[in-house]
This record gives structure tokens, sequence and C-alpha cells, in this order.
């Protein structure tokens, strides 16, 4: 039986876990009753900020308490499975960051350990709360675009490369960036791709991808790629839908019109005298929708609480971040497998 307020703790408070604690903070529903993490220069931040916020190091601490009714888990990638089952087996709902594991073995593991437990399991595919990746999808399920046939993304930006060389980081750029990209591929298309390829090269650190190019394929004949890189000197952010009757840019850095509609095509037409069929272009007006304006962690956030008072199963549930954990390992044995990376690793 919950209490009144949901006893949040917040695990992990670096570059992440701030946006999450604001968020949480704002909630009327919700008393963040820990924020633990193991380093005691990040929680000396957290009481800079927030003077009475309870602190610790010791996870062990949070997990034993039995007032605390959920984990929000910002720590990272190699870390999820382990300190997420330490939770649910604990009897705790979980909000794990993207992307939930960094296998699929350990994401099923993790997805059948909260249905067993009857516990809310979320991953942080934050996108999908966003007003331009919904009204995307609204689009879509119109049918105003007609059959999808490709996808183009990019998500390129100075990366992680930028940290201190000596920290070795958990994460290539795929696993860092293409949870966002997959996550809304899956959303919009409402289906798994059935095949993924993907090559990519360690410029920087051999053993550590900081360009890729992936492929993907879905029943339905869509096609997609993603680009993905942290050597732009840019942050580019942008995506192409091209549908039957509709083709949509989203450009996540445009501060207003971040999704254009554009009323072209491509089309068979008969030849009236000859009987033949031509190919067409078609050309029309090009329109920006009307979005809303929220944070979308403030959204996801919200969802969370819902879902653990309603018991709803959540927009972005453990098998969603199944789903996307799939595509990711499909993606980097692909890179293992492609040429020019094994030589590098090799
Ligand atoms: N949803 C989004 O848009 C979004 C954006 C950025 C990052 N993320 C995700 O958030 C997670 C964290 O990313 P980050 O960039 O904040 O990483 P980070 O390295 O900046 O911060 C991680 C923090 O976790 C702490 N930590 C590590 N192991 C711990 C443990 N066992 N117990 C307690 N604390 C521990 C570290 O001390 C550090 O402060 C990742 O999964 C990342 O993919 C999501």
């Amino acid at each position: 039986m919950l209490r009144q307020k949901i006893n949040v703790a917040l695990i992990g408070y670096g570059y992440w876990g701030p946006n999450l604690l604001r968020n949480l903070k704002n909630r009327p529903e919700c008393n963040v009753a820990y924020v633990c993490d193991r380093s005691a220069e990040q929680l000396s931040n957290v009481s800079d900020h927030y003077p009475e916020q309870p602190v610790t190091q010791d996870f062990n601490q949070v997990v034993g308490d039995p007032d605390v009714d959920a984990l929000v888990i910002a720590t990272p990638i190699s870390t999820h499975y382990h300190l997420a089952m330490r939770a649910i087996e604990a009897g705790k709902h979980v909000l794990v960051e993207k992307p939930l594991t960094d296998s699929v073995q350990d994401a099923k593991a993790m997805v059948q350990a909260a249905a067993k437990r009857r516990l809310v399991l979320m991953v942080g595919h934050t996108f999908l709360f966003s007003p331009p990746v919904r009204k995307i999808k609204e689009i879509i399920d119109s049918g105003d675009l007609g059959d999808i046939y490709y996808v183009t993304t990019s998500r390129v930006n100075p990366g992680l490369h930028q940290n201190d060389a000596s920290v070795v980081s958990d994460v290539d750029v795929i696993w860092d960036l293409a949870p966002h990209d997959i996550a809304m591929l899956l959303y919009w298309l409402g289906e798994e791709p059935d095949t993924v390829h993907a090559c990519g090269r360690g410029c920087m650190r051999a053993d550590v991808p900081d360009v890729a190019f992936i492929n993907a394929g879905f029943p339905s004949g869509a096609i997609a790629e993603i680009h993905l890189s942290w050597l732009s000197p840019v942050k580019i952010r942008r995506t192409m839908i091209v549908g039957g009757k509709k083709v949509i840019i989203y450009d996540d850095t445009e501060s207003i019109e971040k999704v254009r509609v554009f009323e072209h095509g491509a089309e068979f037409r008969e030849n009236e005298s000859f009987g033949e069929f031509l190919w067409s272009y078609r050309t029309g007006d090009v329109y920006a929708p009307r979005l809303e304006n929220y944070e979308p962690l403030a959204v996801e956030i919200k969802h969370f609480l819902d879902c653990i008072l309603s018991g709803a199963n959540p927009i972005t549930d453990g098998y969603s971040g199944l789903q996307v954990v799939r595509a990711l390992e499909m993606a980097n044995k692909s890179l293992l497998r492609s040429n020019n990376y094994i030589q590098e690793v090799s």
C-alpha cells in the first residue's frame, strides 16, 4: 500500500541526474527520499543546491529501506542491470535511464523479474515524451504520410572524447546516441527491425567507435539510416521521414518549426493517350504543425509516478526498452563483423 507520497530514490547524480532530480522535486506526489551516488563530490553538488536533501553513497541503504517505493537509475549503462535487479528484487518500481541494459539477455531477465512481482519497469526514452516526436506519431498514425518508404536521421555532436582521456567510458557512439533514434523509429513505425547493419570506426581510440552508420530494414518494407558521430563540430539532430504522400523533416535544434510537413511525393499515373504508366513528382504546400510546449522529462517523470499509482503499463515500458536493446545489439554485432572495425580492434 502506497503512502500519500511516493518515496523515490535517485541513483546517479552525474550529467543527467540533476535534470531528473529537479523534475522529481517538482512533483507534489513525490518525495525524494535519497540521492545516491558513489562519488562524494557529486553528492556535495546535491547538498549545495538542496541542503535539506538526504544523500548517501551506500546503495544497500537505499534498496534496504522499506519506505522507498521506487528508484530512478541514472548511472553508466554497464551498471543498469545490477542496480535495477537489486531494486526489483527488493520490491521497488524502477525507472532506468536509456538504454535499459547493455545486453538483450539482461533486458529480458529484468522485464521478467518486474512482471513477476507486478512492479513498474520503465525506461527513460525521453524523446517519446517530446512534443515534436508525438506530433510526428500522430501524423503517421493518421495515414497522412501514406506508406513510410524510408527514414534518415543524423545525431552528431562533439562527444564524450571531450572528457579526461584517462576516463574509460562504458559506451561507444552507438550505445550513447542510437537509443534515441531507435526508440523513435520503433515508436513511429510500430514495428521492430528485422535487419540491422552497422559500420563504424574508432577514429580517436581504436577500441571505441566514435562514428557509425546504422542501416535497418523493417517488416513493412520501410528502411532507415542512422548517422551517429562524436566528431562533428556542430550539433545536428535532423530526421527525414519520406512517405508515399508526404514528407516530414524534423529538426530538433530549431527553436520554432521543429517539424515541417512537405506535401511532396512521387507517384505513378496513367498516360491517358497511350495507356502507359508514367512517373510524376507532386509538389505542394509546406506547413509546420503547432506543437505543444513542455519539458519532455517533466512528462516522463509524471508518467512514471502515474503508472506507480494506477498500476498502468508505461508507454516506455521494460519491453520497449528490450526492443531497443535488441536493435542496438544487432548493430553492435554487425559493427564488430564489419571489416574495417575488426582490423582496428584486432
Ligand atoms: N534520457 C536522456 O536524454 C539522457 C541524457 C543523458 C544521459 N542519459 C543516460 O543517463 C545515464 C547516466 O548518464 P550520465 O551522462 O549522467 O553519466 P555520468 O557518468 O555523468 O553520471 C553517472 C553518475 O553515476 C554515478 N555512479 C556510477 N556507478 C554508481 C553506482 N554503482 N551507484 C551509485 N552511483 C553510481 C557516478 O558517480 C556518476 O556521478 C546513462 O544511462 C545515459 O545513457 C539519458
